[in-house]
């Protein structure tokens, strides 16, 4: 069985000291929570990853960047490495994140270049694919996310996907309110796990953990987590308070047990 693995997006949201009382307020509320059915990691923004991760020290809860760049360092302006983020106190970044897709140029040749540089300094990367309505629409989910999941994974190993965390995020389930169906969300799945079937083997898709994002709440969490093929969930909106965030892990691991 595939242990869970639950992350917070905070995005571009909470200063400093809002980031403190948040992670310490989950520390608190998670105190009791058995982490052998669930990973819990906490994504804030780049300002607030070194105190967080000093909230953090000596829990079982991860801590995770929101993006990184692909060299070591240099003359890039306002770009941070994975150096800096394993410096800072990182286990995990999100890479390919859908509204870096849309906003900020991101490509899958991007994500590559990302995946590979954490990979090399010890991060785990997790991997955000995921189809917009439009694409949905004209019935191009699976090919959307085939060459998401192709072109991102480039001349990665099958040793090293295993190092990896696949998001699976429907953009139009994104802060919208609007989450895929459980149903949606596992047929995704399936593909995703069927096509890394095809790429790396059967022992590589049956360890690889594919997180499903998209408007993810308490109420919603058990569904999405009783299908086969969904391991955990990329929650943001309900990842900025303790009590939703506390609720949606507490739950899940429950299920899980
Ligand atoms: P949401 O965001 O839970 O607010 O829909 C998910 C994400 O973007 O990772």
């Amino acid at each position: 069985m595939r242990k869970l693995i639950i992350a917070g997006n905070w995005k571009m949201y909470r200063t400093i000291n809002e980031a403190i009382d948040l992670a310490n307020g989950l520390k608190r509320e998670l105190f009791k929570l058995d982490f052998a059915y669930v990973d819990v990691v906490l994504c804030p923004v780049f300002t607030a990853l070194s105190e967080v991760a000093e909230v953090l020290n000596e829990t079982d809860i991860g801590l995770g960047a929101q993006d990184v760049y692909w060299l070591d360092e240099g003359a890039f302006t306002g770009e941070v490495s994975a150096a800096m983020l394993k410096d800072a106190g990182c286990q995990y970044v999100i890479i390919g994140h859908s509204e870096r897709r849309q906003f900020f140029g991101e490509t899958n040749e991007t994500v590559n270049k990302k995946i590979k540089a954490s990979l090399k300094h010890g991060l785990i990367p997790i991997i955000c694919v995921g189809e917009n309505l439009q694409e949905r629409e004209a019935n191009n989910t699976f090919k959307v996310i085939e060459d998401q999941i192709k072109g991102s994974l480039t001349e990665i190993s099958g040793e090293d996907l295993l190092k990896t965390v696949i998001a699976y995020e429907p953009v139009w389930a994104i802060g919208t309110g609007k989450t895929a169906t459980s149903d949606q969300a596992q047929e995704a799945h399936k593909y995703i796990r069927d096509l890394l079937r095809k790429m790396y083997g059967e022992e590589a898709a049956q360890s690889i953990r594919i997180q499903y994002g998209g408007s993810v709440k308490p109420e919603n969490i058990a569904q999405l987590i009783g299908k086969p093929d969904v391991d955990g969930a990329l929650v943001g909106g309900a990842s900025l308070k303790a009590d939703s965030f506390s609720a949606i892990v507490t739950r899940a691991s429950e299920v899980r047990k």
